[in-house]
């Protein structure tokens, strides 16, 4: 009767060397060992306990234990090696490799127009301007009209206009319809003084140049108040420059015309001559122009709300782009929305 068992121990443990899997095992495990539903070759064995006579079921019994504990313990091994090895494999042909250098995550960050404005923002509300914000797209009576251009007035010829296919609404060409809306907004009626900026996004149908973008920000500066002098916007826009600039932001201011000022000037920054970049950039002046500026006029000021008996102010309409351009040496305006990155991220 020994023979069986041993016959079974010697069976249980050549099938278990070849199992090289962890099914292969389980399976092996199944065999021998029975679930909980069914019984396994091992539990057969020993059930043929009941049927020997007394002093062979002694034998018999000492051996199928052994046997038992035997195929347990191989088991345990066999299991450990084989999970061990399928690790092994599972590491190789997965190639995961945690000692690589991860993949480097690419970080946003403001465009150098936004980084830009906000500087100039932040010098505008140190020298006491509030910063609003008026919309892009304006109405012609808004953009034109109350600015004192009338629709047949040969001065619309200043700005190619983007149209839309509702009659009257367009893309704004500059932020000045921001001054009547900032003065009916915040001049409580003409009694007020109000002193702000507004800077955003303009839209020209125009040629494109390394000077000039047909989509641009400008930050538009409006001061209204009592004796407010042709003086303090000369000095708001110095002021503003040497803040900016620092010692070497020369500016100077050219008389010019805009219908909506009088009298109107263009300011100037200068560059200097002294590189093939700086004669082209200012048309071999050495100036490069950056704003347009002026007195309101009276009657953009009564437009606005307020009698320009009592009241009067300056107003200015910048090109953040070009103050960059200047701050930054950049050749041309159009790296501003070409989006390249090798430009975008030197900021
Ligand atoms: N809006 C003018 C332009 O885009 C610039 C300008 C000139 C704005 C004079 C002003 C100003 O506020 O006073 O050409």
């Amino acid at each position: 009767m020994l023979d069986t068992l041993n016959t079974l121990e010697a069976t249980a443990l050549d099938e278990l060397e070849l199992a090289n899997t962890s099914q292969a095992i389980a399976n092996w495990n199944w065999k021998y060992f029975g679930s909980k539903r069914s019984k396994g070759a091992v539990d057969d064995a020993m059930r043929q306990l009941g049927t020997l006579p007394g002093e062979e079921r002694k034998a018999f019994g000492k051996r199928a234990n052994e046997v038992k504990q035997a195929l347990t313990a191989a088991f345990v091994a066999r299991e450990h090696l084989v999970k061990q090895a399928d690790l092994e494999a599972q590491m190789s042909a997965g190639s995961l490799d945690v000692t690589l250098p991860g993949k480097p995550v690419s970080r946003g960050r403001l465009h150098p127009s936004s980084q830009n404005l906000r500087r100039i923002s932040n010098v505008f509300a140190q020298m006491g301007f509030e910063v609003y914000r008026s919309p892009d797209v304006e109405t012609d009576e808004m953009n034109f009209g109350l600015l004192n251009i009338a629709p047949e007035h040969p001065a619309r010829d200043m700005w190619d206009t983007f149209y839309t296919n509702t009659p009257g609404v367009i893309l704004r060409t500059h932020t000045s319809p921001g001054q009547i809306r900032s003065m009916r907004e915040f001049g409580h009626g003409g009694t007020k003084p109000i002193r702000m900026i507004l800077p955003g996004m303009c839209y020209r149908y125009e040629q494109v140049t390394a000077r000039s973008e047909m989509q641009f920000n400008q930050v538009e500066g409006i001061a209204v108040g009592k004796n407010i002098t042709l003086a303090d916007l000369k000095g708001a826009m110095s002021e503003f420059a040497r803040r900016m600039f620092g010692g070497n932001g020369k500016i100077r201011f050219r008389s010019s015309y805009f219908p909506f000022t009088e009298p109107s000037v263009e300011v100037d920054v200068f560059l200097g001559l002294d590189s093939e970049r700086n004669k082209m950039l200012t048309k071999g002046t050495g100036w490069l122009e950056i704003s347009g500026a002026g007195m309101i006029h009276p009657t953009v000021l009564r437009n606005g709300g307020y009698d320009p008996a009592v009241w009067s102010g300056f107003a200015f309409g910048m090109g953040p782009e070009r103050v960059a351009m200047r701050l930054h040496g950049i050749n041309d305006i159009r790296s501003f929305w070409s989006n390249d990155l090798r430009f975008l991220e030197q900021f």
